[in-house]
């Protein structure tokens, strides 16, 4: 499974960038409104720093409306793969588009069906939302491993990214799930390299060492 970073905020996905595990990035209009600058001024700068697909999403609800935002951010970066929500409009954007070679990302997924829909419409990738599922009083990971499992089944091309995550043990669910792709907030990449017995190993590693050093110099 590979991770990418869902965030819009630049900072992060540097620091994300140097630890060598992210190859992509998830962005959404909520996301990009917590940010300072322009999305015109953030897309690219991402882009620079991830060598991988980034997803931005149109805002536009209507057939046209997408297709003219989606080439426009298409043409920003060869990275940039556009995010459209799983609706009738949104679908026969995708398949324009997949027939431009504009790869999509079909967002806002919370059922098997739709995932179906997306891959059927061409999507590159499908985002299932466990979180927001988990919210709801449902769980999100089952989700995850029934569209996996329905893809592979029915052997169609879409990747699919889990997103919605909101703590490291989704991470490892969709994992175990067979997720192509988990997308995850900084903060929950930071949780994901702590353990309270990596700490306390590094610190009697570093104690030991320090005793025997003492010792010799005596
Ligand atoms: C990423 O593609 C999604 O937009 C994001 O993970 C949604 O997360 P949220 O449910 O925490 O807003």
């Amino acid at each position: 499974m590979k991770l990418y970073l869902d965030t819009a905020n630049v900072e992060e996905i540097k620091k994300a960038a140097n630890w060598g595990v992210i190859c992509g990035v998830t962005t959404n209009p909520s996301l990009a409104s917590k940010e300072d600058e322009s999305f015109e001024t953030i897309l690219p700068a991402i882009c620079n720093n991830i060598e991988g697909p980034i997803s931005a999403e149109v805002i536009a609800m209507d057939y046209e409306g997408m297709l003219k935002e989606a080439r426009e951010l298409a043409g920003m970066h060869k990275n940039v793969v556009i995010k459209i929500p799983v609706m009738p409009e949104g679908l026969r954007a995708v398949k324009t588009l997949a027939q431009e070679d504009i790869r999509v990302n079909v967002t806002l997924v919370f059922s098997v069906n739709q995932a179906l829909l997306a891959a059927r419409a061409g999507a590159s990738y499908i985002s299932p939302f466990l979180g927001r599922l988990d919210d709801i009083g449902q769980t999100g990971v089952e989700l995850v491993r029934d569209i996996v499992d329905m893809i592979d089944l029915h052997d169609l091309d879409s990747e699919v990214i889990a997103a919605s995550i909101r703590h490291p043990e989704h991470v490892q669910a969709v994992a175990l799930a067979g997720a192509h792709i988990a997308t995850v907030p900084f903060k929950v990449l930071e949780q994901m390299f702590k353990h309270p017995l990596t700490d306390l190993g590094i610190e009697k590693f570093l104690s030991d060492w320090e005793k025997k050093e003492a010792a010799h110099k005596k």
